[in-house]
C-alpha cells in the first residue's frame, strides 16, 4: 500500500478503508469524501489521489462535489480557528467591523481563510444560537460574547505572540494543526 505523504496520519490504508466500507462506486463520493476530512480535517490532495486511483469515482466529480458544499475544504485548517457570527443579532451590535478587524489582522484577503503560516483559520458562522450574547464569537472553542472589534484584535495579537513561541518546533502534519476543542 503506498504512503504518499511523509506525514505519518497520512497512510493511505485509512483511505482504503474508506473505500471498503464506502465502496467504490461514483455513489459513493460524498461518504468518502466526508470521511477523509473527518480524518483530515480537509481534504489532502494525495488521498484524492489514491481514491481517483483506487475507485470509479473521478476528479472532475470530487472536485464538483467538494467546491459545492461549503464544508469541504483543500487545505489543513490553521491551529487556531477563529470564529465570528454573521448572524442577523451580531451584525447589528457590530459584527462587520470585528469581520474586518480578523480579516486585517490576519492579512487576509478576499476567499482566503487561513493565513499563510498555518496558524489562523477564520470562519464566518450564520448563528451560534448565542443571540443574546450579541456579538459573539468563538475562538479554539472558547465562546466570547459582547465582542468588539479592539478586544477582538488584541486577543488575537495575545494569541499570535503565544503561538510564536509554542509552535516555533512543530512539524507541518494535518492532524498537529486540527483543533482539538
Ligand atoms: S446571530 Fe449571532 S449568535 Fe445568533
Amino acid at each position: 500500500m503506498p504512503v504518499v505523504d511523509k506525514c505519518p496520519h497520512q497512510n493511505m490504508n485509512e483511505i482504503a478503508a474508506i473505500l471498503k466500507n464506502q465502496g467504490t462506486g461514483r455513489d459513493a463520493c460524498v461518504k468518502v469524501l466526508q470521511e477523509i476530512q473527518g480524518i483530515f480535517g480537509y481534504l489532502p490532495a494525495a488521498a484524492l489521489q489514491y481514491v481517483t486511483d483506487h475507485s470509479q469515482i473521478t476528479k472532475r466529480q470530487i472536485y464538483g462535489v467538494a467546491t459545492f458544499y461549503e464544508r469541504f475544504r483543500f487545505k489543513p485548517l490553521g491551529r487556531h480557528h477563529v470564529q465570528v457570527c454573521r448572524g442577523t443579532a451580531c451584525h447589528v451590535r457590530g459584527a462587520p467591523m470585528i469581520i474586518d478587524a480578523v480579516a486585517e489582522e490576519l492579512h487576509l484577503h478576499g476567499v482566503e481563510d487561513t493565513t499563510e503560516d498555518g496558524e489562523f483559520t477564520f470562519e464566518k458562522i450564520a448563528c451560534f444560537g448565542a443571540c443574546a450574547l450579541a456579538p459573539v464569537t468563538v475562538t479554539d472553542g472558547q465562546t466570547r460574547g459582547a465582542m468588539t472589534a479592539d478586544k477582538m484584535r488584541k486577543l488575537l495579537k495575545k494569541i499570535a505572540s503565544q503561538a510564536k513561541t509554542a509552535h516555533a518546533t512543530d512539524q507541518p502534519c494535518p492532524r498537529s494543526t486540527m483543533p482539538t476543542n
